[in-house]
């Protein structure tokens, strides 16, 4: 059976991103989905004397093998400040360190979600222009803007942006 990763970028107890990147996992059937989170992949703050003095932390291995045996990602991005939030870049800089083709070219639905108006766009458009040199293989995207009006008791409410998100999962699934 295929296998599938879905993580937040984000390490809040509470991330709406998580509550997204789940729901839209369970869109997917006939595969096994696994949703990661990225407090259980803590690793220092990347640093270059760092890496030298002690190498690349165990987690962060073990994320890189994680991606490396899947056959596709979800991932939804917080925003913060307009760009990803810390917990994100800097395990994603230590997998960089690891392996330049971060996402291994694997499938992707890539998605953000903020409780504002333009539902992390910022991020996305940084994501959309680095992750291909990364090794990304955005497939799909999804926004959900006003999460707190759009998503409620686990789903989301608003008609056309289910449409969208439901686009998205089917897109993804043709590829994975
Ligand atoms: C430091 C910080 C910066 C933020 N910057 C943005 C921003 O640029 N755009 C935005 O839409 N929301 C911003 N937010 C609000 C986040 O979108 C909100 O906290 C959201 O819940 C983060 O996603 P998460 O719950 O998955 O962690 C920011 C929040 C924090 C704490």
């Amino acid at each position: 059976m295929k296998n599938i990763i879905a993580f937040a970028g984000s390490n809040s107890k509470n991330s709406i991103n998580k509550a997204l990147v789940s729901y839209a996992a369970s869109k997917i059937k006939n595969v096994e989905t696994t949703v990661l989170d990225l407090n259980d992949f803590e690793v220092p703050l990347y640093g270059i004397d760092f890496e030298n003095k002690a190498g690349i932390p165990e987690k962060a291995n073990k994320l890189n093998q994680l991606l490396e045996n899947c056959d596709g990602i979800i991932l939804s991005l917080a925003e913060h400040n307009g760009s990803y939030a810390a917990v994100f870049k800097n395990i994603f800089d230590w997998m960089s360190r690891i392996d330049k083709e971060v996402f291994k070219n694997k499938p992707m639905l890539l998605m953000a979600t903020s409780p504002g108006g333009r539902g992390g766009a910022g991020v996305l458009v940084a994501a959309k222009s680095t992750f291909p040199h990364l090794g990304g293989n955005i497939v799909s995207d999804f926004s959900l803007a006003s999460f707190y009006d759009n998503f409620k008791d686990g789903e989301i409410v608003n008609s056309d942006l289910l449409n969208q998100l439901n686009n998205s999962v089917v897109k993804f699934e043709q590829e994975i």
